[in-house]
This record gives structure tokens, sequence and C-alpha cells, in this order.
């Protein structure tokens, strides 16, 4: 893994040529982090925030996604036959949608822009109305318990990961791992809280069980991160 110690997204976004053929370098044979850009304290507002918000709000079930979809929050649950095996907690937050909080849109927005300019997309790609794509902020908390997700590859472009917990301090057991040509590689205990982990979109990766011997509390500890995930309009978005 190999860090690089930036305090502004901004000046990183300027210099975006310069990153991409960084990136394009590095991210061919290991993972990357960025590491400074958001101080602590301003990263576990957001994250309480996201929890207030599920405590205020309850969980819901699955909807149907358009322009009229209000922010949730819902367990994803997908069991070792399907697909793509999975359990955590899902909080979205949609761009069509007032946030309380000012750092939802403002710490996802420059994670999108940072990624599209990155992966060499127009800069504001998913963040448009109108727009091929689309994008917006979810928040994942992988439970203690067992919280897990099953190798898999991504679509698009390179995934940029805020970590928004400590390995050690949230958990103590799990998290982020991904497969090379030279076998598995366990990245969480390198990671630290506030890191935005990138990693190619075809590196097959996933999260091992989080503290598979405990039982969730229903409290905030677990892992989470925050992702804006890059969609088709076409594909994800349904009439009401
Ligand atoms: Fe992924």
């Amino acid at each position: 893994m190999r860090i690089f110690e930036e305090s502004s997204l901004d000046a990183m976004i300027a210099e975006a040529k310069r990153w991409r053929m960084e990136l394009d370098a590095t991210l061919r044979s290991e993972s990357a982090v960025i590491r400074g850009l958001w101080s602590r304290d301003r990263l576990l507002e957001l994250r309480d925030h996201v929890f207030r918000f599920r405590q205020a709000n309850g969980l819901s079930g699955n909807m149907a996604y358009n322009e009229g979809t209000p922010d949730h929050v819902k367990i994803v649950d997908k069991p070792l036959g399907s697909n793509r095996p999975t359990r955590f907690v899902l909080s979205q937050f949609f761009p069509w949608n007032t946030q309380a909080h000012a750092d939802i849109p403002a710490i996802s927005q420059g994670l999108m822009r940072f990624r599209n300019l990155a992966s060499g997309f127009a800069p504001d790609t998913g963040m448009r109305a109108g727009c091929e794509y689309v994008s917006w902020p979810s928040v994942i908390q992988y439970r203690r318990g067992g919280d897990f997700l099953a190798a898999h590859r991504d679509q698009y472009a390179f995934q940029c990961i805020l970590i928004l917990s400590q390995m050690g301090e949230d958990f103590t057991e799990g998290g982020n791992y991904y497969l090379s040509a030279t076998g598995h590689h366990f990245e969480e205990p390198n990671l630290r809280f506030g890191d935005v982990l990138l990693l190619k979109s075809d590196l097959v990766h996933g999260v091992h069980p989080i503290d598979p011997h405990l039982t969730d509390d229903g409290a905030m500890g677990g892992r989470w991160m925050m992702f804006c995930p890059l969609a088709k309009r076409s594909e994800v978005l349904r009439a009401a």
C-alpha cells in the first residue's frame, strides 16, 4: 500500500493530470491511500450525524430509486448463495434532497470530483441533472457480529473509499483485503481513520467479517466508510 500525505483535495484536483499518472502507475500493482485531507473531528461529526439520522428515522425496506426517493437507511443482507454475498447497514443521501448536515454534500462531492478527474472523466460526471451517470454519498457500517462483503470487482472508475473507523478502536478483527497475483493482502491494519483508499476497479477485493465472535449491540462500533457509487442513470433510476 502506497501512502500519499496530502492536506488539500482542491490542490490535488488542480493537478489532476499529474495525479492521474501517479495513481495509474501505483494502482497497477498495489493500493494507494491519501492521508490527511480532513480533520478527525470533522469526520467524527459526520459519522455521528449519519448514526443520529438512523436513530431518528429507523430502518427502511428496499425502495425504487428516482428523484423522489427520500434519504434512508437499510440493512443489506445477501446470503452466501447470492451473487454478491454481503451484510451491512447502508445509509444513502441523495443529491435531490436537502441535507441537514453540510458535510454530507461537501465531503462526498470532493470525493466524486477527485474520482472523476483522476479517472479521466469530465469533472462533474454523476453530479449534475441530465448526466448519463448518477452518483450519491453512501455510508456503510459493517457491524460487529460478522458483517462482511464477499470478494468482488467494481464497475467503472477506480474506487475512492473514505475510511470512517479505526481498527483497534471501533473493532478488532476483520476488514478490507484484496487479491493479486501474489495472493491475499489484508489491508485493514494499515488503514487509519480518515484515509481515502483508492483501488483499481478491476482489483478483486472484499471485507472480512468484522468481529465475528461478538454480537452487534446496535451502537456505533464496527467498520465505517463513505463512498459514492457511480451508476448509469438509466439503470438505477426508475419512475415513481
Ligand atoms: Fe467494491
